[in-house]
C-alpha cells in the first residue's frame, strides 16, 4: 500500500510530512507505534515513495524461532546444517536495492542484535555456512511496539544497535490520541469494505458514531478496520445504530451494557509499554468502578486468549481461572 489515509489530527499531520519527507533519502527509519496503530503502511509509504528500485521485503522479527530466523535473514548455504538441502539467499540479499522491513525489532535476541549490528556496520552479509561476504545496498525501516530506550536502559537491547536504527524515528500516535480520524477511518472502511463486497454504502448513525469516539481502542486502527468489515458482512441495515455494535464490538458488555467510557476509560488506557493498564486516579468526579472492573476482566481475557493463540484452556491457566469460568466470562462479554 503506498497510499496514507487522509488525517485531522495534528501528530499525525507531522508523521506524513516526516514520512514524506525521508522517503526519498536512504536513511534509516525507526517507525514506533502501539499494535495497529499502521507501522507497516508507514514503512510501505516510505519505500515506495523513495527512488528505491529493489523490493520492500519485510520480516517479523518476533514470530520466528532465533535459529530460523537467522537463516531467513542472512540466508544458508547447501549443507550448513541439518535440513539445508540447497543454498538460500537470505532477506538482505533478496531486498538488494530495496529496502528491508525489521518488524518487532525489540524482540530480537542478543545474538542476532549482535550480528545485524555488524551487517548494518560493514553493509555485508554472509550466508549461513558461507565463506565470502556478499555486499549488499539495504535501506533499513525497523518497527516496534516496545519502548526501544526503556529496553537499551534494562539491558535488553543494545545500546549501539539502537543508535545505529534510531536516525530518524517517527512514533505513531494510538487511535485513541487522535479522535478527530475515527470518523474519517471508519467512512473509509466503510466505504471500502462496502464497495469490496458490493453491497450498498452503510453509515454510522450519530450515536454509534459516539461509541466509537468514547471506546479507548487497545488494537487501534487494524481494531476499528476489523470492527467496520465485521460490521459490513453481519449487518443488513443501511444505518448501523450502537445496537448493532454490540454483537461484534469488542467493548460490549452484553445485557449489562455500561455506559460506554467517557470520563474514566478515556484516563483508563493501555500504558504505552502495553503490558499493564493505567487506571485512572479516584478524584472528586470519582470512578465508575463496576465499567472498570469489567474492562480490566475484558482486557485480561483477550491478552490471554492473545497470548494463548487461542486456547481457550491454556489462556484459563494464565487467569487462574477454571475453563467453565473462564468460557463463562467470554460468554458474558460476546468475546466467545
Ligand atoms: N495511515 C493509514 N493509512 C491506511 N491504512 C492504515 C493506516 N494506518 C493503519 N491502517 C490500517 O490499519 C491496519 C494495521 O496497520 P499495520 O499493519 O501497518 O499496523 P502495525 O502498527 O504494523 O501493527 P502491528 O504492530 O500489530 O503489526 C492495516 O490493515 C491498515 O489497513
Ligand atoms: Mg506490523
Amino acid at each position: 500500500m503506498s497510499y496514507l489515509i487522509e488525517t485531522h489530527n495534528s501528530v499525525m499531520k507531522e508523521v506524513y510530512q516526516l514520512a514524506k519527507k525521508v522517503a526519498p533519502s536512504n536513511s534509516t527509519v525507526l517507525i514506533l507505534g502501539e499494535s495497529g496503530t499502521g507501522k507497516e503502511v508507514l514503512a510501505k509509504y516510505i519505500h515506495f515513495n523513495s527512488k528505491r528500485q529493489g523490493p520492500f521485503v519485510a520480516i517479523n522479527c518476533a514470530a520466528i524461532p532465533e535459529e530460523l530466523l537467522e537463516a531467513e535473514l542472512f540466508g544458508y548455504e547447501k549443507g550448513a546444517f541439518t535440513g539445508a538441502i540447497k543454498t538460500k539467499p537470505g532477506k538482505f540479499e533478496i531486498a538488494n536495492k530495496g529496502t528491508l522491513f525489521l518488524d518487532e525489532i525489540g524482540d530480537l535476541s542478543a545474538k542476532l542484535q549482535a550480528k545485524l549490528l555488524r551487517v548494518l556496520q560493514e553493509r555485508q552479509v554472509e550466508r549461513l555456512g558461507g565463506e565470502h561476504p556478499i555486499k549488499v545496498d539495504v535501506r533499513i525501516i525497523a518497527a516496534t511496539n516496545k519502548d526501544l530506550e526503556k529496553e537499551v536502559e534494562a539491558g535488553r537491547f543494545r545500546e549501539d544497535l539502537f543508535y545505529r536504527l534510531n536516525v530518524i524515528p517517527i512514533k505513531l500516535p494510538p487511535l485513541r490520541k487522535r479522535k478527530e480520524d475515527i470518523a474519517l477511518l471508519a467512512n473509509f472502511f466503510l466505504k471500502k469494505v462496502c464497495e469490496r463486497e458490493g453491497v450498498p454504502l452503510k453509515r454510522l448513525s450519530e450515536k454509534s458514531l459516539q461509541r466509537l469516539l468514547d471506546y479507548h481502542w487497545p488494537g487501534n486502527v487494524r481494531e476499528l478496520e476489523n470492527l467496520v468489515e465485521r460490521l459490513v458482512i453481519l449487518t443488513d441495515k443501511e444505518i448501523i445504530e450502537p445496537e448493532d455494535l454490540s454483537y461484534p464490538f469488542g467493548i460490549s458488555l452484553g445485557s449489562e451494557e455500561i455506559e460506554l467510557i467517557r470520563t474514566p476509560m478515556s484516563l483508563f488506557s493501555v500504558s504505552s509499554n502495553q503490558e499493564g493498564l493505567a487506571l485512572p486516579d479516584l478524584t472528586e468526579e470519582g470512578v465508575d468502578l463496576i465499567s472498570l472492573i469489567k474492562e480490566i476482566e475484558v482486557f485480561y481475557l483477550k491478552k490471554a486468549l492473545e497470548k494463548a493463540s487461542g486456547v481457550k484452556t491454556k489462556a484459563a491457566k494464565l487467569l487462574k481461572l477454571n475453563r467453565t469460568t473462564f468460557i463463562e466470562k467470554l460468554k458474558k462479554y460476546n468475546l466467545a
